[in-house]
């Protein structure tokens, strides 16, 4: 889709209508975490992920390195949002997923919008097709010892494994297409 983005409306976390694994490896995730209203936030393009129902919860699960600038905000800020885009942004989530924020305002590059969330501290981007506002619930690191598939077990290959963050998601807001369709009369 080219041009203004559609107006994003809140959907029920149950009604998400997402093909998810096409979302998260064609398509990727900008992860902000932070405080926006604090100026104090993050992003990151991410590629590892999921949705999940856990705890009676609806729930997103992210893979973070602990080398990403993005990383010490999780630590230290509860929030975070998944932020989904339409392809015309690809390139704009390839220069986020690059350069880190530690270097320079890669954000202010990237000429995406912040602003604020409607139930979470941490910014949502105006550009963005879909929004998941996330509450941090639990987080664990990945451990390759206990990985059952030689790939998974090597899968790390570098520095320190990536931290499992889980957020319970507090609001969805998407534009028409992750919406269901209105019932047939
Ligand atoms: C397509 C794509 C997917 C990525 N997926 C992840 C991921 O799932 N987890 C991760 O820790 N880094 C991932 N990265 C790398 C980070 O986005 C990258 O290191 C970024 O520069 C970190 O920014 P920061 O230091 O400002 O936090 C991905 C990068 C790209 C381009």
């Amino acid at each position: 889709m080219s041009g203004p983005a559609a107006p994003r409306r809140l959907i029920p976390a149950d009604e998400l209508v997402l093909p998810v694994f096409q979302a998260w490896r064609r398509d990727w995730f900008l992860l902000a975490a932070g405080d926006f209203a604090a100026g104090q936030y993050n992003c990151m393009t991410l590629g590892w992920g999921g949705f999940l129902r856990l705890w009676d919860r609806p729930v997103a699960l992210v893979a973070v390195k602990p080398s990403r600038h993005t990383f010490g905000f999780l630590q230290r800020f509860p929030a975070f949002t998944l932020n989904h885009f339409s392809p015309e942004f690809r390139k704009k989530l390839l220069l986020l997923g690059t350069r880190s924020g530690r270097d320079g305002d890669k954000l202010a590059e990237s000429g995406l919008t912040p602003m604020a969330s409607t139930a979470v501290p941490a910014p949502c981007f105006a550009e963005a097709d879909l929004v998941l506002e996330c509450v941090q619930a639990y987080a664990d690191d990945y451990r390759p010892e206990l990985a059952f598939l030689e790939a998974m077990a090597g899968g790390e290959r570098s520095g320190r494994p990536h931290r499992f963050f889980f957020g319970e998601v507090r609001a969805v807001l998407g534009d028409s297409r992750y919406a269901p369709p209105p019932a047939a009369t």
